[in-house]
């Protein structure tokens, strides 16, 4: 399917691309406008970010591919990333992570089949002193309790 960015997007990205020296360093920035805009990167989007950048679509596809944050497939409306890296993990990390698998359903890199939830184990996400945390989409949660999870996850509509 093909794939368009907005007007009001096609904008960001032409400030993004004036922030650096080259077309290539305003990939990321780019990326992120387009995960946003369509949820997630298909192969149709990485042409047209190749070809809004004016730039090689490998550069794009190498991007995508090494950067966990970004999808090459359709997440729930909330994605659920759970840090089992070391300081999470010696705080209760993995009773979490069994903890939201079973309440959700999934493993993962799954999808809930209403689409509502997607789960995915991560690594470190920056917060170890607030250990253990769980990200939903880009709000962290912090300082966790099977307890705290649970309301967390029962508030998401
Ligand atoms: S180890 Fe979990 S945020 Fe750093």
């Amino acid at each position: 399917m093909e794939f368009k960015f907005t007007e009001e997007n096609l904008k960001r990205i032409e400030l993004a691309r004036e922030k650096y020296p080259t077309a290539l360093a305003a990939v990321m920035d780019t990326v992120y406008i387009a995960q946003e805009q369509n949820g997630y990167i298909s192969n149709e989007v990485m042409e047209e970010i190749a070809n809004v950048l004016g730039i090689d679509k490998v550069y794009v596809l190498s991007v995508v591919t090494f950067y966990t944050m970004y999808h090459t497939k359709p997440m729930g409306k909330y994605h659920v990333q759970v840090c089992t890296n070391v300081s999470c993990m010696l705080r209760g990390a993995y009773d979490i992570w069994d903890q939201v698998k079973g309440k959700l359903g999934i493993e993962n890199m799954q999808v809930t089949p209403d689409g509502k939830f997607s789960l995915e184990e991560v690594e470190c996400m920056g917060a170890c002193g607030y250990a253990p945390m769980v990200a939903v989409n880009e709000d962290y949660f912090e300082n966790l309790t099977k307890d705290k999870v649970e309301e967390i996850l029962d508030s998401l509509k």
